[in-house]
């Protein structure tokens, strides 16, 4: 049972790997799920536990950029025995603004949002409890392409 945590800007392609490689295997959780939620954080918990509960993995599609964001998932997969798994997106702010803008409607956020995250984003390391970490990158015909992160690696900011 595998809770993995996506970590990345807006647009940086979080629930296209998702649908790409997971939908068939692990149940997505994610805020963008939950708008109309008073509590999203703690719904989440919940739908968490629920899955974890039942033996279920998980995705948590957020940007998740802090290492507070990061500690209360991880410390619940652990509560759980789960294998703490994250996928670090690569976030070069010109090219999220690009395929931001490339989004039509409700799939589109403001550019605000993704400037207040790349101020927040904190790569992640081995140090807050992941049992592993990935970088993905997307390649020039779109394919993703996905490595183990070194323990001593330096992100993109
Ligand atoms: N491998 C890829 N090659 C080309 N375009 C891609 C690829 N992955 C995603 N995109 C495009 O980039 C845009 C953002 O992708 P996606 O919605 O998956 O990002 P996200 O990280 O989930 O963003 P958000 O945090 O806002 O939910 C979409 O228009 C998507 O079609
Ligand atoms: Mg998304």
């Amino acid at each position: 049972m595998q809770l993995l945590i996506f970590i990345g800007l807006q647009a940086s392609g979080k629930s296209t790997f998702f649908r790409t490689n997971f939908a068939e295997t692990h149940k997505l959780v994610s805020k963008d799920l939950l708008r109309n939620n008073k509590k999203p954080s703690r719904r989440q918990a919940q739908l968490i536990e629920e899955a974890l509960q039942a033996g279920a993995s998980v995705v948590v599609d957020n940007t998740n950029p802090t290492i507070e964001d990061r500690a209360s998932l991880i410390q619940l997969g652990c509560s759980y025995n789960a294998e703490i798994i994250g996928y670090y997106f690569e976030s070069i702010l010109t090219q999220c603004l690009e395929r931001n803008q490339q989004r039509t409607g409700r799939a589109r956020v403001p550019d605000v949002g993704i400037y207040a995250t790349i101020k927040k984003l904190k790569p992640p390391s081995y140090a807050e409890g992941f049992h592993k970490l990935f970088y993905v990158q997307i390649a020039d015909n779109s394919a993703f392409e996905v490595r183990e992160w070194n323990k001593n690696e330096v992100a993109d900011g």
